[in-house]
């Protein structure tokens, strides 16, 4: 049986696992998929051991998306561009690929929801590697503009200029946000602390749509702030998990599972 595997550090409470045993009973495929712990100071001896072990692909999680990207014989441009990967998969030739899904992913979460991106207006809250990982693709799928606000204004600036050839994209403060958005994503880690990006209430009208990456069993306090504003629909990133586990599955695999019944299944056992 061909082995798979996510790196990370804490992992214990990795959804992949589950995500991918659905997806191989789905597609009637044989494959392991199990959650490895990886030291803090020791990913990439764990990421040997696995390859040595007969690993055949491995998504990488936090805190380890930046160094796997530098251990890669072979990248991706959606990972050479976000500077992360959360893929792996070891070629006939020894090498090691890295993709990085979690920006295809949300943009067809956002689709799924929403419908199509092609010319909307769009913001982007927070300039980590999460919202990093996640602006080509977006520029990709026809947005009208991407927006992107930060708390440090500055980081904002770096990613507008690092994707500035691919589209319409600028880092905007918080006094510039005065007209309604179609869609706002939050990318901040706020939400883990019940906090909300300082906005103005304008972004928002009866028609904007929130996306928060974060997710929980409870709405998340970014979707409870724009549905207190009278947002027309927020949706957790329960479903960009789902949708980059599914661009990685079909990575490895050659076939598309479906996201759907896997996130519903997912989504009853949320704590
Ligand atoms: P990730 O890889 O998840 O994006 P990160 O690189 O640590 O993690 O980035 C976290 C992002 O959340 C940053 O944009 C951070 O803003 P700063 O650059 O100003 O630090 C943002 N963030 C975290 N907590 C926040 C809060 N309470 N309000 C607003 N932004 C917050």
């Amino acid at each position: 049986t061909d082995r798979y595997a996510v790196f990370g550090n804490p992992i214990a409470h990795s959804k992949s696992p589950l995500i991918h045993g659905l997806f191989a009973a789905e597609t009637e495929q044989a494959l392991e998929y199990e959650a490895l712990l990886a030291p803090i100071d020791g990913f990439e001896t764990s990421l040997s051991e696995f390859w040595l072990n007969e690993g055949k692909g491995a998504n990488v999680t936090v805190p380890f998306k930046e160094q796997a990207f530098k251990l890669c014989d072979e990248l991706s441009e959606l990972a050479q561009l976000a500077g992360a990967v959360n893929t792996l998969t070891l070629l006939e030739n020894g090498h090691v690929r890295g993709d990085n899904t979690d920006g295809l992913g949300l943009v067809a979460d956002l689709q799924r929801n929403f419908g199509s991106l092609v010319g909307k207006q769009i913001l982007l809250l927070g300039a980590g590697g999460a919202a990093r990982g996640c602006i080509l693709p977006m520029l990709n799928a026809g947005i009208a503009e991407l927006c992107i606000h930060n708390r440090t204004h500055e980081k904002a600036i770096v990613l507008a200029e690092l994707f500035s050839e691919y589209g319409d994209i600028r880092a905007v403060v918080a006094n510039e946000l005065i007209a309604s958005f179609d869609i706002i994503i939050n990318s901040t880690s706020s939400s883990l602390s019940g906090d909300v990006p300082q906005i103005p209430e304008s972004v928002i009208d009866g028609e904007t749509n929130c996306y928060d990456m974060m997710y929980s069993k409870q709405i998340t306090s970014f979707n409870s702030w724009g549905s207190s504003l009278g947002a027309s629909k927020v949706v957790d990133g329960l479903g960009m998990l789902v949708g980059q586990a599914a661009k990685s599955f079909e990575l490895w695999r050659g076939v598309k599972p479906k996201v759907a019944p896997a996130l519903d299944a997912l989504r009853v056992k949320l704590d």
